[in-house]
């Protein structure tokens, strides 16, 4: 085990010491899904016995299908079928199967814009399931009119706007495979994922309001459609059209004969729209996530499988009920969003609420005002907003009334005690229980996670497995390690929502997942179960680090960075940071006659942000001569994460191959 994770275990160790328990409330049990210990553990046995019986039976009750499986799951490790011959639709299941029911009239998409003057709420749209159905049937048609095929690839990138759910929804209603792209990426991510899965059309906006001023997200796409590669051939071929809604109404380039406006193609199409009979294993979404190469990976999720776990999870984990006005602050270009803004809400007929912007425009109370002014009941968000909410100050949250609240979800990265414990006082009022929970966007739904009505919760930890997953700490051998030792943490069985591959990239899908411990999921991080069987998760173990709950992989930083003509070489490490959990630090070394300088680092900071987004751009960028490795030429990260983060170097430095390099490192930041 190397130091980082021995610090690692240390720090669940003390972790270990928060000995608050929170049972659920009596009131809260009582109208609950799932209503006792006893009640979960029932049924996650069942679930775990015979797995086959218990997803066959949940997915008769929870989906609609056109055509039965012939069979449950077809497992030949690692590669997963579920439900296979099964016919079904993923937007029919979130739409049309809610029309002849009381919820064709309730709202399906609460949604606010970002603009707003200090003290005012935003613009509004409401869409009742009905209105949603209709519109995503237009749309699908304009898809087809734009010569959208079945299997074929979309790339959104939109801002948070009712349109990216409803561009979400018609893929699927035809069989399209969407990819959103994090409106906050740059250009070259668009192309690069463009390239990557060949796809034929962008959806778009003019831009997105953010904070106050207008992302160019047009722009945007016109510059990543006129990137080539080495050669001189252009990434983007493959892309047809691209198709644009208005939104923040700036200026904009429109290409003739490839740029064609959402609202101007709407008028050719009627809203006649039947959903496609997809197979369970036809392919959903790709959603692209940092790995520990310098390229990102092409997640793969397929239907059936994938909206079972979305709606269950959604259902027991958020308890979802009929009055429940559900809010998932997640931006719809992470997993997150995916599951637990569209499609798990809408497959439960809940009313799920969408907001455009930042939490703190025009100030910092604008989450509290939304949830009063809507009356939200469940309140999912990350442990950075959390922590920023803290040091905003507790007089945000009180000026507003919060007491519609009943539930509240935290996702994204560990979750500190002293923020768990404001969460629950400041913002639940002391009467909400909180789910905290743990997932990824390879497992497509949450796998650890309290059930509100049942489980005790303490702050910090995800507490307890999902029905049907089987979580377990292991040794490197993949030997299961004794309760409250430290270890990886892997997933023994198959569960329906699990990633069915990386797109075009099989054998990484096997050397990322499947190799480290034989037979089982690696999820890639580090774990430890306390004496009541809890799961306290500590982070990654490999070389990804999770910023403000973003995944961003140190290789892909490095290889940015070294982009730059200017620098030699760089690492990337994390340190620890109040607000976003880690922050993100660079060594750099320069080339020889480039001076380091303060303006030089504003410039490094920005190519990474180019290349990559802003999401990725570096908190700290620290000049080196020279980066210590060994002698074998590897960087030595370990030493280069105790420097960044202030602390002594302890431990092993008898294979660096120049010691002197550390005492500079350390001593001089120019
Ligand atoms: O390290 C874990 C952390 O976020 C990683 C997954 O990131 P991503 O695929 O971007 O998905 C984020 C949203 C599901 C995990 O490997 N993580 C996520 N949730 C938690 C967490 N770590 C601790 N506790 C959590 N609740």
């Amino acid at each position: 085990m190397d130091k980082t994770k021995v610090a690692a275990t240390k720090n669940i160790t003390s972790l270990s010491q928060e000995t608050r328990v929170f049972p659920p409330s009596k009131e809260f049990s009582k109208r609950a899904h799932i209503r006792s210990m006893s009640e979960y553990r029932k049924l996650y046995n069942e679930s775990i016995k015979s797995p086959e019986k218990f997803w066959a039976k949940q997915a008769k009750n929870e989906v609609v299908w056109f055509a039965p499986w012939k069979k449950v799951l077809q497992w030949k490790a690692p590669h997963a079928k579920w439900f296979v011959g099964g016919k079904l639709n993923v937007s029919y299941n979130c739409l049309d199967k809610h029309l002849n029911t009381p919820t064709a009239n309730k709202a399906a998409l609460i949604w606010e814009g970002e603009p707003a003057s200090p003290g005012r709420a935003g613009e509004e749209r409401v869409f009742t399931y009905k209105q949603l159905h209709r519109e995503v049937c237009l749309f699908a048609n304009v898809l087809k009119r734009n010569g959208i095929k079945k299997g074929d690839r979309i790339i959104i990138y939109l801002p948070m706007i009712p349109e990216a759910a409803i561009a979400m929804l018609a893929c699927t209603r035809i069989g399209a495979i969407h990819s959103v792209v994090f409106g906050g990426f740059s250009a070259q991510s668009v192309a690069d994922r463009v390239f990557d899965c060949q796809a034929k059309m962008v959806i778009t906006s003019d831009g997105g309001f953010r904070r106050g001023s207008i992302v160019p997200l047009k722009k945007n796409v016109d510059e990543a459609l006129a990137i080539k590669d080495a050669q001189g051939v252009s990434l983007t071929k493959t892309i047809e059209k691209v198709i644009v809604v208005r939104r923040a109404n700036n200026d904009i380039h429109i290409e003739e004969g490839r740029d064609v406006w959402w609202h101007r193609e709407l008028e050719y199409v009627n809203a006649n729209c039947p959903a496609e009979k997809m197979d369970s294993e036809a392919p959903l979404f790709i959603l692209y996530t940092s790995g520990s190469t310098g390229k990102p990976k092409g997640i793969l999720h397929t239907t059936g499988g994938y909206l079972l776990g979305a709606k269950m999870t959604s259902k027991y984990v958020f308890d979802l009920q009929e009055t429940d006005v559900y809010w998932c602050t997640a931006d719809i270009g992470w997993v997150t969003g995916h599951s637990y803004v569209v499609y798990g809400p809408l497959a439960n007929g809940a009313t799920s609420l969408m907001y455009e912007g930042a939490p703190n425009f025009p100030e910092p109370d604008r989450f509290w005002r939304i949830i009063e002014k809507y009356g939200v009941t469940i309140l999912y968000t990350a442990p950075t907003a959390i922590r920023a909410f803290m040091k905003w100050g507790v007089e945000w949250p009180k000026k507003h009334n919060l007491t519609s609240l009943r539930l509240l979800g935290s996702v994204g990265e560990p979750i500190n005690p002293e923020a768990w414990i404001w969460y629950h006082e400041v913002i639940g009022g002391k009467r909400c229980p909180i789910v905290d929970t743990w997932w990824q966007t390879e497992t497509g739904g949450i796998m650890i996670s309290p059930l509100p009505g049942a489980t005790p919760t303490k702050p910090g930890t995800a507490t307890l497995p999902f029905f049907g997953i089987v979580p377990e700490v292991v040794d490197d051998q993949g030997k299961a390690v004794p309760k409250n030792c430290g270890g990886k943490l892997v997933i023994r069985k198959p569960w329906p929502n699990m990633l069915r591959g990386i797109w075009g990239d099989p054998k990484r899908f096997v050397e990322t997942y499947w190799s480290e411990v034989k037979g089982s999921y690696f999820t890639g991080d580090g774990c430890r179960q306390d004496k009541d069987g809890y799961f306290w998760i500590v982070g990654r173990i490999d070389d990804v680090l999770n910023v403000a709950g973003h995944r961003i992989g140190t290789a892909e930083v490095e290889s940015a960075m070294v982009s730059n003509l200017k620098v030699a070489e760089a690492a990337a490490v994390g340190r620890p940071d109040e607000l976003k959990g880690q922050a993100l630090v660079v060594f750099v070394t320069l080339k020889t006659g480039v001076q380091a300088s303060q303006s030089l680092r504003e410039e490094l900071r920005n190519h990474v942000g180019k290349e990559i987004g802003a999401v990725a751009k570096p908190d700290d960028i620290r000049f080196a001569e020279a980066l210590p490795k060994t002698r074998s030429g590897k960087i030595m990260r370990r030493l280069l994460k105790q420097i960044a983060s202030g602390i002594e170097i302890k431990g092993d430095t008898t294979t660096l191959e120049d010691l002197s390099v550390l005492a500079k490192l350390s001593s001089s930041d120019e």
